[in-house]
């Protein structure tokens, strides 16, 4: 398993990490056969697992039972949960209770926290021995307050702001950044400005990794994909077309055929009929 130093040395070496989402046992199972780096059992877990409104409604509770089931999925690969909304924005003590569950209960190998805001909580997760990975760019937990999912650090005041708040990012122990939505040339330059690896979402081509929703990239339920998103598949057809085949078979008796079918001895088949 590759672990936060490894992460550091790819950045060095100029090799890029791929992480993915996952939210369960077959979606943590198949990313890990397929060699991701890292996976991220992302809050996003609300919207396309789960059909809430938004990241704001994901519970502790929801993020302790989906990391246990990535983490029995994929038991060698670097497993990152989210910490969900609200649930650091309080006294260190329920911050840190609250990123245990995660750390220890589900064992997660590090926790992800959005936002500028949380520098403090960064510091302190980190020196208890919680490896943090920070968000910031679009933090989709900010959605009552910013409105709408749009694109960060496009104007000068804004892009200065990221940079400075991605530098104490790492200052305060984190050791990746997500980054998500925001310019490629601004990317760029943090990617540059700081030893941590940066992994973009949205963000362009010079970020040191990637990370990517599972359900996007496999095309499995979503109907509407951002900008950013590439899916490489499109698992839902295949799953729709399925499922209609079987509706269809069961309603012509076509299933279940002999081979799929249990029988009993003549003499006892005998007694039954009388
Ligand atoms: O929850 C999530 O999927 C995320 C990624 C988009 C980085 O935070
Ligand atoms: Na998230």
């Amino acid at each position: 398993m590759k672990t936060t130093k490894d992460f550091l040395q790819m950045k060095e070496n100029g090799e890029k990490i791929t992480m993915i989402t996952a939210y369960d046992y077959p979606s943590a199972k198949l990313s890990e056969k397929a060699g991701v780096d890292l996976i991220l059992v992302g809050d996003s877990l609300g919207m396309v697992q789960l059909g809430y409104e938004s990241t704001v409604f994901v519970t502790m509770d929801d993020m302790v039972v989906h990391t246990k089931a990535v983490k029995r999925g994929a038991k060698n690969t670097f497993i990152v949960a989210d910490m969900p909304f609200a649930t650091y924005h309080t006294s260190d003590e329920t911050a840190l209770k609250n990123a245990l569950r995660l750390y220890q209960e589900a064992g997660a190998h590090g926790v992800k926290v959005e936002g500028p805001d949380v520098m403090d909580k960064i510091q302190l997760f980190t020196k208890t021995g919680i490896p943090v990975v920070a968000h910031l760019g679009l933090t989709p937990q900010q959605i009552g307050i910013l409105g709408t999912y749009k694109v960060q650090g496009k104007e000068w005041e804004e892009a200065q702001k990221l940079i400075e708040d991605a530098k104490k990012c790492e200052e305060n122990g984190a050791f990746a950044l997500v980054l998500e939505c925001v310019p490629r040339q601004l990317t760029k330059k943090i990617a540059k400005e700081l030893s941590i690896p940066v992994i973009g979402i949205g963000a362009g081509v010079d970020a040191d990794g990637q990370v990517l929703v599972y359900h996007d990239l496999i095309g499995y339920g979503v109907d509407r994909l951002a900008k950013f998103v590439k899916p490489y598949g499109n698992v839902q057809v295949e799953i729709i077309s399925a499922i209609e085949q079987y509706i269809k078979d069961v309603k012509s008796t076509r299933f279940p055929e002999e081979r799929h079918t249990y029988t009993m001895k003549d003499e006892i088949v005998d007694r039954l009929y009388g």
